[in-house]
C-alpha cells in the first residue's frame, strides 16, 4: 500500500510517499518550515500544502510530538499549548480531505525501527529513545507497542535538583549549554541508567540526529543493557507513521485501491 508519511516537528514538517510493504520511500522527501506560532490551524494548513505538493489523495500517517489518545492530543510539551485536547486526526482529515492517522512521533520512529531497523525480530522489552528538541520514547514488549510512554519527562536527580530528562540531556540542551561530548554522554548515561533500573529492558535503540555521533558520547555510558543506534535515522518518523496508517487502514477495512496519488 502507498501512504503519505509525515513527521511533524518543531522546526520542519517533512513527508514522503512510502511503500508500506517494503518501508521504502518512493518519492523524495519534502520539507516545509513549521509555521510560527505552530497553532493547530496553522500546522493543519501547512500539512495541506505538503499534501498538495505531492498531489496526494490517499491515506496519511502523521507522527506528532505529543501524546495521542485515539486521535486526540493530551499534552503539548514542545509545541503550542493550544494543541491540548485537539482532535488531531479529525482536524487533519478535514483540512486535507484525506484520511489521517496520527500517532506520537517517537512511537512512529519505534514502529519503523522494530519492523525494519535495529529492533527487527527482537522480543522482550525494547526501548527506543529519540534525542532532539525533546526526548521521545517508544517501548515495545515482544514487538507490541505500549504507546505514549513519554519517558523524556522522567525526573532525574541532578546537581541542580530534580530535572526532567529532556531538560537535562536533549539535543537542544547539548547545543544551548554547549556541552562537550563527554559531559553530554555522562548526562544521557545517567538517564539510561535510570531507565535500566526501572524497566530492565533487553535493548536500547538511540535515534535522532545526534545518534550519528553515538561513538563520541557512548563511551561514557555504564550499562549492562545492549544498546544500538537506530538504523533508519532521519526517515524513521515518516516511515513508521506510514506503516501505522497502513495497519489502521487495513483494520478499518478501507479500500486503499484508487486512493493513491
Ligand atoms: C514530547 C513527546 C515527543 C518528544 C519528541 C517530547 O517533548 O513530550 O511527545 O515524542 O518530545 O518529539
Amino acid at each position: 500500500m502507498q501512504i503519505l508519511g509525515v513527521d511533524i516537528g518543531g522546526t520542519g514538517i517533512k513527508g514522503a510517499i512510502v511503500e508500506t510493504d517494503t518501508g521504502e520511500l518512493i518519492t523524495e522527501r519534502k520539507r516545509i518550515e513549521t509555521p510560527r506560532p505552530a497553532t493547530p490551524e496553522a500546522v493543519a494548513a501547512t500539512l495541506r500544502e505538503l499534501v498538495h505538493a505531492f498531489e496526494w489523495k490517499g491515506p496519511i500517517g502523521c507522527g506528532f510530538p505529543a501524546t495521542i489518545h485515539h486521535g486526540v492530543a493530551f499534552t503539548a510539551a514542545n509545541i503550542d499549548p493550544t494543541w491540548v485536547d485537539t482532535a488531531v486526526d479529525s482536524l487533519f482529515t478535514e483540512t486535507t480531505g484525506c484520511p489521517c492517522h496520527v500517532i506520537n512521533d517517537a512511537d512512529a520512529a519505534g514502529i519503523c525501527e522494530m519492523r525494519l531497523g535495529a529492533g527487527k525480530g527482537r522480543k522482550g522489552v525494547v526501548m527506543l529513545l529519540t534525542i532532539g528538541t525533546g526526548i521521545g520514547s517508544a517501548v515495545f514488549v515482544d514487538g507490541i507497542l505500549h504507546p505514549n510512554t513519554e519517558l523524556g519527562h522522567l525526573l532525574l536527580e541532578t546537581k541542580h535538583g530534580a530535572q526532567k530528562a529532556e531538560h537535562y540531556c536533549s539535543e537542544r540542551v547539548r547545543v544551548a549549554r554547549d556541552l562537550g561530548w563527554n559531559k553530554f554522554g555522562r548526562r544521557f548515561g545517567k538517564f539510561l541508567n535510570r531507565l535500566e533500573f526501572l524497566f530492565n529492558p533487553d535493548l536500547f535503540i538511540i535515534g535522532g540526529g545526534v545518534s550519528k555521533k553515538f561513538d563520541r558520547f557512548s563511551p561514557n555510558f555504564t550499562l549492562r543493557t545492549e544498546i544500538k543506534v537506530a538504523e533508519t535515522l532521519n526517515q524513521a518518523g515518516i516511515i513508521g507513521a506510514a506503516l501505522c496508517a497502513a495497519d489502521r487502514t487495513l483494520k478499518a477495512g478501507e479500500d486503499p485501491a484508487g486512493q493513491g496519488g
